[in-house]
């Protein structure tokens, strides 16, 4: 899963362009997207959006609900998950018990709506706030729903009363950058995908791939999109190039003999550097 679009809950228009893309799956969005008198609407064009779609092989269908701290949560879940979503993206995690509490209620609706039971999974945004940065290490097994965390430099801002989160040259400052590492950590400790946040500036795509690549070299393994023309250049950073693949495969050879420590084209290689081009190859495949 390289490429999550967001949609806007309440736009024809946007679902139909989602559709032309080939993003590996649409974030179907109930929260900041859509404005406070079109929530009712929204969730109504998102549920009958999802159940006329079930063929999921393409491109998978997840939605961004509300804050459980705010009462329109279990609301947009009452209205959509009828319509079997592959996933749900929760914003403004606090902790791991925002996880576990989305996970009960996702159980009681599976019930209720008759979909197989643990199937829909989570996504969860946790840098949000100040509070959600000193909680991050703490997901591992919260939830066997938890399929992946990502995080939010726009949100953070707000909640600290910050005015950018750029500098000058356009690079994040460093508060923002930690909570970006910090989430990878959580993540990787706790066993699931992490994904990077969006890239605001839709005009270039340049800076994008540029970003997604720099992303991937430190082991996030996709990100999100708010534009289509986004789609594109985060699925080619996020795809093995064929330097790429033709790389690992000279480090698995090296490694054939079944030593622990090689030399490859004038730098030492060990055993990460196995696992490392293990998954490149597993990424490859997985794609095919
Ligand atoms: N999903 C699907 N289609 C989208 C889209 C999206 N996220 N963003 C733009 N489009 C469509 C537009 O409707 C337009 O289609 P049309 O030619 O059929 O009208 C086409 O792509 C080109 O769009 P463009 O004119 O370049 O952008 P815009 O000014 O219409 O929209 C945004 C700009 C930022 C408002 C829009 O990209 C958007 O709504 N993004 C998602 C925002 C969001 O969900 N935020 C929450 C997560 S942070
Ligand atoms: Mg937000």
């Amino acid at each position: 899963m390289r490429s999550f679009l967001f949609v806007p809950g309440d736009s024809e228009r946007k679902f139909a362009k989602a559709e032309s893309t080939a993003a590996d799956a649409l974030v179907l969005d109930l929260e900041d997207a859509v404005a406070a008198d079109r929530i009712d609407i929204a969730r109504g064009m998102v549920r009958e959006y999802l159940s006329s779609h079930r063929d999921r092989t393409r491109t998978q269908l997840w939605v961004r609900i509300n804050p459980l701290s705010t009462e329109k949560a279990l609301r947009d879940l009452a209205a959509i998950v009828g319509g079997a979503p592959d996933g749900i993206l929760l914003p403004k995690t606090t902790s791991a018990n925002d996880a576990i509490l989305l996970d009960h209620y996702l159980s009681a609706l599976e019930v209720r709506e008759g979909i197989e039971a643990g199937s829909i999974r989570m996504l969860v945004v946790a840098t949000e706030t100040a509070e959600a940065m000193f909680t991050l290490g703490g997901f591992a097994g919260c939830s066997k729903r938890l399929w992946g965390m990502t995080w939010g430099a726009e949100d953070l801002s707000a909640a600290i009363g910050a005015s950018t989160n750029r500098d000058e040259n356009g690079e994040l400052e460093f508060t923002f950058r930690l909570a970006r590492s910090m989430c990878l950590l959580a993540a990787k400790a706790a066993d699931v995908e992490p994904i990077d946040t969006v890239f605001t500036n839709f005009k270039d795509s340049e800076a994008l791939f540029r970003e997604s690549q720099a992303a991937r070299r430190i082991g996030f393994t996709g990100k999100i999109a708010i534009h289509p023309d986004q789609v594109e250049p985060i699925n080619r950073a996020f795809t093995a190039s064929a330097e790429d693949i033709e790389y690992a495969n000279r480090v698995i050879a090296a490694f054939a003999a079944g030593v622990g420590t090689v030399a490859l084209d004038g730098k030492m290689l060990d055993m990460p550097h196995l696992k490392q081009a293990r998954r490149v190859l597993a990424m490859a495949q997985a794609r095919k």
